[in-house]
């Protein structure tokens, strides 16, 4: 996967983008991700990026000459590009949308920051607007990186494990179930019993009910009480 990342923070992204899942499908050559500051295409003596809104109102707004410069410049390189607006307009990132982007050979993320975009932008390309909630960041860096990473983690042989894509929370019908490592005892708290036991079957039973706690449980103050371990 390519992955054009428009910004004008492109240091601020570049740390996470190395570290890593991200690091990691980049050394193996599974992932290219090209940060773009756009305000290289501002090309009046201030390299401006944005302008007050027509209208009247407060903040500013992302003017769309330098955005349109850029996404031409990095489309006429390397070709088209899925276009992602991270934005609180959009429809609500999941792991559906993950697996979706998961396949995308060219992926472009535009992150505005400022009150946000010039209308035109958005007429401008066919943008996939996608939201990661109902909240409102500051921009859309943070958005776009967790869009990558969802997306990245599942194109085959970046995890490890192949297996630990598919088996785990939001794959399947049930969030995932609770693990534990060692100690046995920490603090006073203790691993429960059955994963001790070396009963297969008893270890899946309970595994397969947590997860089925936790899923019905979600957004509940009582979602992660398990009454087969209760604090000490
Ligand atoms: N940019 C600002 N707020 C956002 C959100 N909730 N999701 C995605 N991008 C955003």
């Amino acid at each position: 996967m390519r992955c054009a990342i428009l910004t004008l923070f492109p240091d601020a992204l570049r740390p996470y983008l190395d570290e890593s899942i991200l690091g990691i499908a980049q050394a193996q050559g599974k992932l290219r991700v090209d940060l773009v500051d756009f305000r290289n295409f501002a090309f009046d003596p201030h390299r401006t990026v944005d302008d007050r809104p027509f209208g009247g109102g407060p903040g500013m707004v992302l003017k769309p000459e330098p955005i349109f410069l850029a996404i031409e410049d990095v489309e006429r390189t390397h070709g088209p590009f899925h276009k992602v607006l991270p934005c609180p307009r959009g429809r609500t990132f999941d792991q559906a949308k993950a697996r979706e982007l998961s396949q995308r050979e060219r992926l472009l993320f535009l992150c505005g920051r400022y009150e946000g975009y010039d209308e035109r932008i958005r007429e401008g390309f066919a943008w996939e607007e996608v939201s990661l909630g109902d909240f409102v960041l500051a921009g859309g860096e943070l958005a776009a990186l967790c869009m990558l990473e969802a997306a990245v983690r599942l194109i085959p042989g970046v995890l490890g494990c192949a297996e630990s894509a598919v088996l785990e929370s939001f794959e399947g019908e049930w969030l995932d179930h609770p693990q534990y490592t060692r100690p046995r005892e920490f603090r006073g708290r203790h691993v429960p019993d059955v994963l001790l036991s070396g009963d297969h079957a008893a270890v899946a039973r309970w595994r397969h009910e947590r997860a089925r706690h936790l899923t019905a449980h979600k957004n509940r103050s009582d979602a992660s009480t398990d009454p087969t371990n209760p604090t000490p």
